[in-house]
């Protein structure tokens, strides 16, 4: 007689308690992600089939994918994916994964330009490309110039803004901030730059300091080192009436604005903007010739 098959709601709860075991994030959510990912179902397919008896080749397909998220990998990596602002986006170990927190980017810039309007932006530290690709999708007039320090970040931007067909709209360039663009052609720039202090690693999770890339997390000691020789930069770039749209830490947004607001009276209208949760997540400002 052959031995009974386990079913898949008993290999979710394993596969739950594993990962609770091993303390990861969402255990039981990340269970069902890995169970579908190993069998090529959707998390929905999954609970309507979950008296299925598993075959010893699904399970051994279940085996190191959870393996891998039991070391804290996050699902994403092991995915390859992850949404943002409604759209798939490739993420490699070499770029951040995407954060809903900087989707309220996107909210800012809907506000400053039309939707019908061309104008030019940079998106500095761009790293997979996805605030680049949905800023060039809402605005199909608009022309941008990503760019990273990271070669490994700039060919995951590059794959995904090709994926979304804006890549003819946007230039990709390697260097630090925007030391390397000429000309005073920019009506706006974006950036999220790495904004966590080093001096913070030791009280973030596992799952983001032991695998998303450090060039990506942290911006010196503080945290805050890079916004200074940006909005240097930005002087330089920026067209009469430019704006500096700038994703911040915790607590960072007040004491960049002062920066910004005694580096040169021709920066105005400086303003922080926070989300939901009321944290303060933006800093802006325009900059007046
Ligand atoms: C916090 S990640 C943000 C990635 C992406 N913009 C996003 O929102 O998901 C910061 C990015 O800035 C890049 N970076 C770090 N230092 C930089 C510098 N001095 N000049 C340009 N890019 C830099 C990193 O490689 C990384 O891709």
């Amino acid at each position: 007689m052959s031995p009974t098959r386990p079913i898949l709601r008993e290999i979710l709860a394993k596969s739950t308690r594993y990962l609770t075991e091993k303390n990861v994030d969402s255990p039981r959510l990340s269970a069902e992600l890995v169970i579908a990912h190993a069998l090529g179902l959707n998390r929905l397919d999954l609970f309507l089939d979950l008296d299925k008896p598993l075959s010893e080749s699904e399970l051994a397909r279940i085996r190191p994918i959870l393996a891998r998220r039991g070391t804290g990998e996050p699902m994403a990596y092991i995915l390859g994916r992850r949404e943002f602002y409604g759209l798939d986006f490739h993420v490699t170990p070499e770029v951040l994964i995407p954060r809903p927190d900087t989707e309220l980017g996107v909210e800012l810039v809907l506000k400053l330009f039309d939707p019908g309007q061309t104008f030019c932006f940079a998106d500095v530290g761009t790293g997979s490309g996805a605030l680049c690709a949905i800023l060039l999708k809402l605005f199909p007039q608009a022309r941008a110039v990503a760019t990273d320090i990271s070669f490994g970040a700039l060919n995951v931007a590059t794959g995904n803004l090709r994926r979304h067909g804006v890549d003819q709209r946007c230039v990709r360039t390697r260097g630090d901030l925007l030391r390397h663009v000429k000309g005073r052609s920019l009506d706006l720039i974006v950036a999220n730059l790495p904004y966590i202090g080093e001096k913070e690693a030791e009280s973030l999770s596992k799952e983001v300091v032991g695998f998303e890339p450090h060039l990506a997390l942290f911006g010196g000691l503080e945290g805050d080192e890079l916004f200074p020789p940006l909005l240097w930069d930005a002087q330089e770039v920026l067209v009469n009436g430019g704006v500096v749209l700038l994703e911040v830490g915790t607590n960072q947004a007040k004491n960049l604005c002062d920066r910004i607001a005694g580096m040169s009276p021709r920066w105005t209208d400086i303003a922080i903007h926070r989300d939901l949760a009321g944290h303060e997540r933006y800093a802006q400002a325009r900059l007046r010739w």
